[in-house]
């Protein structure tokens, strides 16, 4: 059973979100979980629409304090609130765009965790670090906060390279290899004993996943622009 995270990002609106979910809701018939993770906004209905069927709810952020003054968030309690049972942390278009440092996911991964929110925590190397030959060190340095969240029981690793992301050409299966390798190496290391699944993300369409999905450690797929079709998102299942 593999996990399939559908990351719809800001691609759709409030009408377009609800109606997407209603065809996963209705078309998606898989001995594989999918999460979908629309917007904020959609989080509520999408819940209701949900409610019967086998996909779960995931959000796309998660505000790194519980209640107070911090305008345009919402917090951990809130998504559990609405059932979601997963949330993305840690993407880099939030570190990018927003600057999210490692002190504010390290926050989030905590409130997750104490709402049982299984958290989706995203890491990957930029080009700069890829050409530059720094890419284990970034890798470890975004994970090194795993560790201190002492009640981190599950966790998703997403290996996202920032330069597959949305190019259509995605990281070579023998390199995602080499890559969870390397994850794995340093999850041993981890004092704590959290069960944690690697995903992959950047560019998954239906050419790259078959590929990609003969890769052994691989526990499932983040996917962005092609999960906010139903078409493609079904064939990369299939
Ligand atoms: P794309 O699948 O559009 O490349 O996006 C990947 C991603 O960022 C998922 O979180």
């Amino acid at each position: 059973m593999k996990l399939y995270i559908a990351n719809w990002k800001t691609y759709l609106n409030l009408n377009q979100e609800i109606a997407l979910a209603k065809k996963f809701a209705y078309e998606t018939n898989s001995a594989n979980q999918v999460v979908i993770c629309p917007s904020f906004v959609s989080l509520y209905p999408i819940n209701e629409i949900l409610k019967n069927s086998p996909i779960v709810l995931g959000a796309q952020n998660c505000a790194p304090i519980t209640s107070g003054p911090l305008t345009g968030e919402v917090s951990a309690v809130s998504l559990s609130e609405l059932d979601c049972k997963y949330c993305i942390i840690g993407h880099s278009e939030r570190r990018q765009n927003f600057s999210e440092s490692n002190d504010i996911i390290l926050k989030k991964l905590e409130l997750l965790s104490d709402q049982n929110i299984t958290p989706i925590l995203c890491i990957g190397e930029s080009l700069i670090d890829h050409e530059s030959n720094r890419i284990l060190e970034t890798l470890k340095y975004q994970l090194d906060i795993v560790e201190q969240v002492k009640k981190l029981k599950k966790l998703i690793i997403a290996y996202e390279p920032i330069w597959a992301i949305g190019t259509e050409v995605a990281a070579e299966p023998e390199y995602v290899e080499k890559i969870f390798s390397y994850i794995e190496s340093l999850m041993l290391k981890t004092k704590s004993k959290i069960s944690y699944t690697l995903v992959y993300g950047g560019s998954v369409n239906e050419h790259t996943a078959k590929e990609l999905k003969k890769i052994g450690q691989l526990g499932g797929f983040l996917i962005g622009k092609a999960s906010t079709d139903i078409n493609k998102f079904l064939k990369i299942i299939d």
